[in-house]
């Protein structure tokens, strides 16, 4: 017998990160397709149709703010979502540290079995003349869950659909392994 489940899902993409390192923006530029000169603490949760998403899935974006929501509000988006995208700046060296000593553990004691697709985004890169990709390969080595790493812009508003693209994409074509060899025994 074959059992069918439904196509149709919803994605729930849920932005974490250091405060101050653009979360809001990111969320905003995509919506607005400008850079927002006044940044609330946090955006609105937004649902983007079906039909105007590369990968034809309803998703939510959801931002969080530390100013105006609890760590246990924090721990239930993270067991909400579909994907975590751990937002970083690029200018910024303790945001990038805080992704192995403190948001990757926090998404783990979320999600134990580690099947909660991550994404590294860079924000800022309009600052810096540089890139920060390489200092990210380690942590992804260390992370099998983080499925990719991109640098953005909020404020030129580059690579912004394709982060978010990259988020859908890590959850409706994962590409880190389902088993791992390491915890089987
Ligand atoms: P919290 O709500 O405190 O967690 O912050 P957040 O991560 O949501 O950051 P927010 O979007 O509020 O942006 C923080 C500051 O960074 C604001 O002054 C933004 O204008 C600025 N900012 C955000 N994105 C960019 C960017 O791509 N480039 C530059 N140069 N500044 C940015």
């Amino acid at each position: 017998m074959v059992v069918r489940t439904s196509s149709k899902r919803i994605v729930r993409i849920l932005l974490v990160g250091d405060r101050g390192v653009g979360k809001t923006s990111l969320i905003l530029s995509l919506v607005s397709e400008e850079f927002p000169e006044n940044v609330p603490n946090k955006a609105e949760e937004i649902t983007i149709p079906a039909d105007v998403t590369p990968e034809q899935v309803p998703t939510n974006i959801v931002d969080f703010s530390l100013a105006e929501q609890t760590e246990t509000e924090l721990d239930e988006q993270i067991r909400k979502a579909s994907v975590v995208c751990i937002v970083y700046s690029v200018d910024d060296e303790e945001s990038i540290e805080r992704i192995s000593s403190y948001w990757m553990p926090l998404i783990r004691r979320n999600h134990p079995d580690s099947t909660c697709p991550v994404v590294l985004v860079g924000n800022k890169i309009d600052l810096i003349e540089y890139s920060t990709i390489d200092n990210t390969f380690e942590i992804m080595e260390e992370f099998s869950e983080i499925e990719t790493c991109i640098e953005c812009s909020a404020k030129t508003l580059k690579n912004i659909s394709e982060m978010f693209y990259y988020a859908q994409k890590a959850v409706l074509h994962p590409t880190a392994p389902i088993y791992s060899v390491e915890k089987a025994d």
